[in-house]
């Protein structure tokens, strides 16, 4: 059974029922977009960890296939506490999808491997009867060893491994010939001190050019920053990552645990998991929980930091357009837009402070309820030259506020780019310079959309707005 509720995505990947965090596995396969994710598909709960799939031709349209992996095996089976086969990757070793995991037994000494399974056909998987592959972590003493991402470079199978030790969250690295005998490296990259105690999904990728690379990492207790960027030089030589940039990946609560992967035509791109440990989730209640974000392109760009976009494949999602231009909205108003209304929209808003007062806040209030009582709050202060996401107002579940310092565009422009989807705001701002990712949960009716300025007049130069269909 499928679950239900008013609280489902439309166009974002869920499981079909129960449980779902990490995306796992991401892979561009024999022409189609293969996608993992760890799930519990007994109960909408963090429990025994299966690998759910799915796949989809365009990131769009997501079709569920059976599950991938279920605990089955010494090395990823208990009897009680946590277990289940754990974050990881995928790759094409010739045609053989292969996946690369993490069995985890609690109580068991050590309590992470790392193991495989394969494919030929990209739905059935046969765990190595060698599992597993990794059998420890390279030292005593660590905390945690998981969540492999597994890449080739010329010929030869490469491997970063979440660890943490003395304090510090750190990346492994390993290589193989085989993907079956492997040998260690040394740590790639680890914390500075401020970074976290356990880097969880690591992913260290090639962006821009030459020795340009990126690290990904979920570190844990961090406080409130839970995704960070690093940007930098990667040597195969020194198996070093030397990263001069690091920055939150995401400033909304609602984001943890991203992959990336690269597909057919080049693009690099990352997929996260739309919530957070530890939150209330109130889909729990209607038997299922947890979804993946939009797929996001990244850039790297000459100072360091990324572009973080929607795909353009998104594009085709669109419906009925609405534009409304050159306008000024006074201060202490709020603009009701009477025609865009909805909980499947997409929404690119245009503010110009160069022509608005110097002090204003300007924004868009969302999900607004009809006695104005419920809406989601995304504004800018051009003094504070910050952006955020109030959702203090926006129905249940956790409440707070996302905040990220942003600078106007060169021309004065600030440009908010969100996607609604029943229970998710996107927010990519200023052509991806920083995304703000949450989970709301308002009332089904709910529906719409004003725009506000406080503190002064300002100016929206565009608002184009469209309503979102998908095939199903
Ligand atoms: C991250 C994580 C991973 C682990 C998985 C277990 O959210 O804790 O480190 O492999 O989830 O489901």
């Amino acid at each position: 059974a499928v679950a239900e509720g008013n609280y489902r995505l439309y166009y974002h990947l869920m499981p079909p029922a129960g449980w779902m965090n990490d995306p796992n596995g991401l892979i561009y396969y024999k022409g189609e977009y293969h996608a993992f994710y760890q799930h519990n598909p007994y109960e909408p709960k963090n429990g025994p960890m299966h690998w759910g799939h799915a796949k989809s031709k365009d990131l769009v349209n997501w079709e569920h296939l059976p599950v991938a992996l279920a605990p089955s095996e010494i090395y990823d089976r208990g009897e009680t506490g946590g277990y289940g086969c754990w974050s990881g990757s995928a790759v094409d070793d010739n045609g053989v999808l292969t996946l690369i995991y993490t069995g985890h037994v609690d109580g068991r000494t050590p309590t992470e491997v790392q193991c495989i399974a394969t494919s030929t056909d990209g739905v059935t998987f046969n765990k190595a009867a060698y599992n597993p592959v990794i059998a420890g972590a390279p030292e005593e003493g660590g905390f945690g060893f998981r969540d492999p991402k597994v890449w080739q470079h010329d010929g030869v199978w490469y491997m970063v491994i979440g660890y943490g030790k003395d304090g510090l969250g750190k990346a492994l690295l390993y290589k193989s010939p085989d993907l079956r005998d492997w040998s260690y490296i040394g740590v790639a990259a680890e914390s500075d001190g401020t970074m976290g105690d356990m880097w969880e999904c690591p992913d260290l990728f090639p962006l821009g050019s030459g020795d340009d690379h990126v690290l990904v990492i979920s570190p844990m207790n961090m406080g409130t920053t839970k995704t960070m960027y690093l940007t930098g030089k990667f040597s195969y030589e020194t198996g070093l990552f030397d990263y001069r940039y690091a920055e939150r990946l995401d400033y909304g609560f609602d984001f943890y645990a991203p992959q990336t992967f690269l597909d057919g035509q080049g693009r690099r791109i990352l997929i996260g998991w739309m919530n957070i440990w530890g939150a209330q989730m109130p889909e729990q209640e209607h038997g299922w929980m947890g979804a993946f974000t939009l797929p996001r392109e990244l850039k790297l760009s000459e100072d360091g930091t990324l572009r973080i976009e929607p795909v353009e494949e998104l594009r085709a999602m669109r419906g009925t357009h609405h534009r409304v231009s050159n306008l000024s909205i006074c201060a202490g108003t709020e603009v009701p837009l009477p025609e865009i209304h909805g909980d499947a929209l997409e929404l690119i808003a245009v503010f110009n402070t160069n022509q608005s007062a110097s002090d204003v806040e300007f924004g868009l209030l969302l999900r607004c309820s009809e006695d104005g009582s419920e809406y989601t709050e995304v504004s800018y202060s051009a003094a504070d030259r910050k952006l955020s996401v109030d959702r203090n107002h926006s129905g249940t579940g956790e409440t707070g506020v996302s905040e990220v310092n942003l600078s106007p565009l060169e021309d004065g422009r600030i440009k908010l780019h969100i996607f609604i989807d029943r229970s998710s705001v996107e927010l990519f701002a200023n052509n991806g310079l920083k995304t703000v990712t949450n989970r709301i949960y308002p009332k089904p009716d709910s529906l719409g959309i004003k725009l506000f300025a406080r503190n002064g007049e300002a100016f929206l130069e565009s608002l184009d707005t469209w309503k979102l269909t998908t095939e199903g």
